[in-house]
């Protein structure tokens, strides 16, 4: 089975600090040009069609615009998800090269998204937006859903997402390592509600793979190894996946021999079998694992949501902006921060946060 997709971690550095992730906990380098060439290249003859570079926060990545012109010009689909901070001061030179860019929001609630983000972000969110409209790109947003923040999906739907016609991605949280929950019955219904309406997505076979207990080891859905193609901003593979994390193996140049080896045989053979794989549901792994599936449900399941993205994505929003062109986002007022309550409850002293950048 040849690999659709590369993670691929420009850096595990981030300018936020997320609750229900610890990716930006560890110290990490940026990738380098010079391996990413190499990469790309045996990523091609892999038959890897879709390169999503990620993190991390990826614009602290200071050649990313570089290493998207890299994989465009090699023919594959590009995708981007950031938390906004630094999107306005790059988006120039990253216009036109991500097919598939995505903003992260947690609320439609200021101070709730920047207690979510441990930084003060949201106003930035806002200007991503504006900026991303105004070059004439088709963001799409990525909310997180919790049980804390389903009950804002519909404002955000209703009041940022709708009225600018951005599809609206409805990611359920997962749970790796300590973080995350399990989303109650009642979340997971919100989502569904709202995933009937136009421009949103939500992959359902995700919530029928959470009611059934996620992944079961001795008959696993997963296909994380056959499926992606995960490297390290050290240039490494991460193996069986990066959530999981039991082997990295240096690439050096060898991506393609690496991937033919008999130790990645044996990280095929077992994946989704591992002790930790018992009740897996992380849907950056899922996501491929059901589309390359069709003898299993999930894959009949998942298949009319993506029909529907792609059909919104590439046909829908294309013409539109054929049509409309750069345009004006439509965004409610919104009180510029001077200072946020990091607990979001109202309990701790109000800070005030720095944005950070690159140069942190
Ligand atoms: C890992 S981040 C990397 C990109 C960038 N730093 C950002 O947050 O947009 C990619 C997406 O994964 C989401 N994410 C992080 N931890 C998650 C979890 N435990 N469950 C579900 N989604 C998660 C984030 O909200 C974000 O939208
Ligand atoms: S912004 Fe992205 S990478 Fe950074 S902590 Fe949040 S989810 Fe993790
Ligand atoms: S089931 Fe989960 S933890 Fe196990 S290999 Fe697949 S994605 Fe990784």
């Amino acid at each position: 089975m040849k690999p659709v997709l590369c993670n691929y971690y420009v850096t595990y550095r981030c300018n936020a600090a997320c609750g229900f992730c610890d990716i930006w906990e560890q110290p990490s380098p940026m990738v380098t040009l010079d391996d990413a060439r190499r990469n790309l290249d045996d990523l091609r003859r892999l038959g890897v069609r879709v390169i999503d570079f990620t993190g991390g926060e990826p614009l602290l990545h200071t050649g990313l615009h570089t290493l998207l012109r890299m994989a465009k010009e090699r023919g594959f689909l590009t995708t981007v998800t950031t938390n906004g901070l630094l999107y306005p001061k790059r988006a120039r030179e990253l216009a036109g090269l991500i097919d598939l860019l995505h903003f992260s929001i947690d609320s439609s609630e200021l101070a709730e998204h920047d207690a979510s983000r441990g930084v003060r972000c949201f106003d930035k969110v806002m200007e991503s937006i504006e900026t991303a409209l105004a070059l004439g790109e088709q963001p799409d947003l990525l909310f997180t859903v919790t049980n804390d923040n389903a009950h804002r999906l519909a404002e955000v739907y209703e009041r940022i997402a709708y009225p600018n016609r951005l599809i609206l991605l409805i990611n359920p949280l997962f749970e790796y390592n300590t973080l995350g929950a399990a989303l109650s019955d009642e979340t997971m219904r919100a989502m569904e509600a709202l995933a009937r309406k136009p421009y949103t997505y939500l992959n359902p076979a995700f919530l029928t793979l959470r009611r059934r207990g996620g992944n079961d080891p001795a008959r696993p859905v997963c296909k994380a190894v056959s499926t992606c193609v995960v490297i390290s901003p050290f240039d490494e593979l991460v193996l069986p996946c990066y959530h999981l994390g039991l082997e990295r193996l240096p690439i050096a140049g060898r991506l393609y021999d690496l991937w033919r080896s008999d130790a990645m045989a044996g990280h095929r053979a077992k994946e989704g079998r591992h002790d930790a794989c018992r009740g897996c549901a992380v849907n950056c792994y899922f996501e491929p694992s059901f589309a390359v599936s069709p003898e299993n449900r999930y894959f009949w399941r998942s298949l009319p949501s993506k029909m529907r993205y792609s059909w919104t994505k590439f046909v829908v929003q294309r013409l539109r902006a054929k049509l409309v062109g750069p345009r004006r986002a439509l965004l409610p007022e919104f009180e510029p921060p001077e200072h946020v309550d990091v607990s979001g409850d109202g309990s701790s002293d109000l800070i005030e946060l720095p944005v950070l950048d690159g140069r942190n």
